[in-house]
């Protein structure tokens, strides 16, 4: 007898429907799986005829014919399972063949007839919802993601013996339970904790404010893991949109938090140094996507930036650009999302100290310019503020006094962010942060008043500002008034943005 499942696959976050189509007959035990099944899914052959073993479902002088249609896809992974097994008992008659209809099955079997969790849960979920498939069965363990999606009756189950007698119309699967959105605030350290650092401390709030990238160079033990760790507390809590998309890209790469359906928190990714290419920017087959990919609208650390290597920051630079990633090989392509905030520290030279006033620094000119020419330049191209924090002073470290803690400043990004969002939804730009406005852009919503202007024509001829500083000077000097509260980006935002030396990368490598 014939029976059809219906599950999915992923191309990147993109769902596709795939049939199962199961025949058998009596004959010589044979099980065939035909559909451009790779390796891991022909190995479910083994998993699904000992789950159905585990619930009385004898294989023995049947043959079984497996469809995975389309053909022409490739399939890989263990998420097929379940609904190979629930369209064999459709085909054996075990559970009515029509009990099958419109739902989607997704889940991975263990030898015991367990039903175990699979990635990428709920994006396949909003897809079938979309493709107007009422029904859905999903492993228990995907309860907490499966319940964010609405539209769709969502069902989990914990093993095959449930799935059957849900199907036979004997005991109904539990529903997945609908959690309401609440975002989480805390749980990342306070800015508190630092002490002194008031230029570096400002320029993260401005970072923060506009979703500029930045960069702090210093010797070691001035505080920059320690500042770059605490960005996440200032920034704006996650909105709903915000918490599908990043959750949507977690599901994928199965790194969703137990237990707790939606991300809620924004992700804080800090890569070590000896990270691959793909491990950076995403990857594989099937593609999943990479560290970048897991920050989007978080904060992406990378720090010891020097120690990268180049072609990993040259990897970065598309991502950075375009606000996602774009995967290609034979036969598919698969797009992440990937805009984070991203901040980077880096010592000014091997030994840490070139430039510092104790005069300790022993690396030569030559040293020094190697150690800097190993960053990137067109990564530091897309990095508006550089900053440069000093040792910390003693007295500084000495007192008691709590540095200004993360919630008022806080409450500052959002008043700027929400500056912002009036400003582009009013649908003046494309852009939906200040970082993303292009110079064509900067003109008509950051043009500074006449004193402003006259500065900054005073900091290109003195300064030597190339065209990119001139924009990023203009971009930065924006979010600062929005921090102000202005509407105007007047003088003293300009002075403070040239100050927050916003450099050229010829600058920020050579000074
Ligand atoms: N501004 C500060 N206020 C309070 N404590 C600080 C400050 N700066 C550094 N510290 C202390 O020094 C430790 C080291 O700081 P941190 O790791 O942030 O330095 P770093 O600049 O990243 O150094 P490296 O270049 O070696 O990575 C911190 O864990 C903290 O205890
Ligand atoms: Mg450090």
């Amino acid at each position: 007898m014939l029976a059809t499942a219906h599950t999915s696959a992923l191309l990147g976050l993109d769902p596709r429907p795939v049939r199962v189509e199961v025949d058998t007959f009596r004959g010589i035990a044979d099980f065939i799986l035909v559909g451009l099944a790779e390796t891991s899914v022909r190995e479910s052959k083994v998993r699904v005829r000992s789950a159905l073993l585990q619930i009385g479902v004898n294989l023995a002088e049947q043959v079984l014919v497996v469809n995975l249609a389309p053909a022409d896809m490739k399939k890989s992974g263990g998420a097929f399972d379940l609904a190979i097994a629930a369209a064999v008992l459709g085909a054996l008659d075990k559970v009515p063949a029509g009990s099958l209809n419109s739902t989607l099955i997704l889940g991975e079997l263990s030898l015991t007839g367990a039903v175990r969790p699979v990635r990428g849960v709920l994006p396949q979920l909003m897809g079938a919802r979309d493709q107007g498939v009422r029904c859905a069965i999903v492993p228990r363990d995907n309860g907490p993601e499966a319940g964010a999606v609405q539209g769709i009756d969502v069902l989990t189950a914990e093993t095959l013996e449930d799935v059957r007698r849900h199907l036979s119309g004997r005991d109904p699967l539990p529903r997945a339970e609908a959690g309401d959105y609440e975002p989480a605030l805390g749980g990342y350290p306070d800015l508190s904790d630092v002490k002194g650092q008031h230029g570096a401390r400002r320029a993260l709030e401005v970072a923060a404010a506009g979703a500029h990238h930045m960069l702090m160079i210093g010797p070691p033990g001035g505080g920059k893991t320690m500042l770059a760790r605490r960005l996440p507390s200032i920034l704006p809590p996650l909105g709903y949109g915000e918490a599908l998309e990043v959750s949507v890209i977690h599901s994928v790469a199965g790194v969703l938090p137990p237990d707790s359906g939606l991300v809620r928190r924004r992700a804080f990714r800090a890569p070590h140094h000896t990270v691959s290419d793909a491990g950076l920017v995403g990857g594989g087959v099937p593609p999943r996507p990479g560290e970048v990919s897991l920050a989007h609208l978080g904060v992406l650390f990378l720090d010891e930036l020097a120690e990268f290597r180049r072609s990993s920051l040259e990897a970065l630079r598309q991502p950075l650009e375009d606000g996602s990633v774009t995967i290609s090989r034979a036969g598919f392509r698969a797009t992440f999302p990937a805009r984070p905030l991203m901040v980077a520290a880096v010592n000014p030279c091997p030994c840490g100290y070139f430039g510092d006033s104790s005069g300790r620094c022993r690396c030569g000119a030559e040293r020094v310019q190697s150690y800097r020419s190993k960053l990137s330049g067109p990564l530091l191209d897309r990095i508006d503020i550089h900053v440069s924090l000093p040792a910390v002073e003693v007295a500084s470290l000495r007192t008691s006094q709590l540095g200004e803690a993360s919630h008022a400043v806080r409450e500052r990004v959002q008043r700027a962010r929400d500056a912002q969002r009036a400003r582009y939804e009013a649908g003046e730009t494309c852009a939906a942060t200040n970082a993303q406005l292009t110079s064509r852009e900067l003109d008509k919503v950051a043009a500074p008043d006449d004193a402003g202007a006259r500065l900054l024509v005073h900091a290109v001829e003195q300064l030597g500002l190339s065209a990119r500083a001139y924009s990023k000077v203009l971009r930065v000097a924006r979010t600062i008034a929005d921090l102000d509260g202005s509407d105007a980006v007047r003088s003293p935002h300009i002075a403070e943005a040239i100050h927050a030396r916003v450099l050229d990368r010829e600058r920020a490598t050579s000074s």
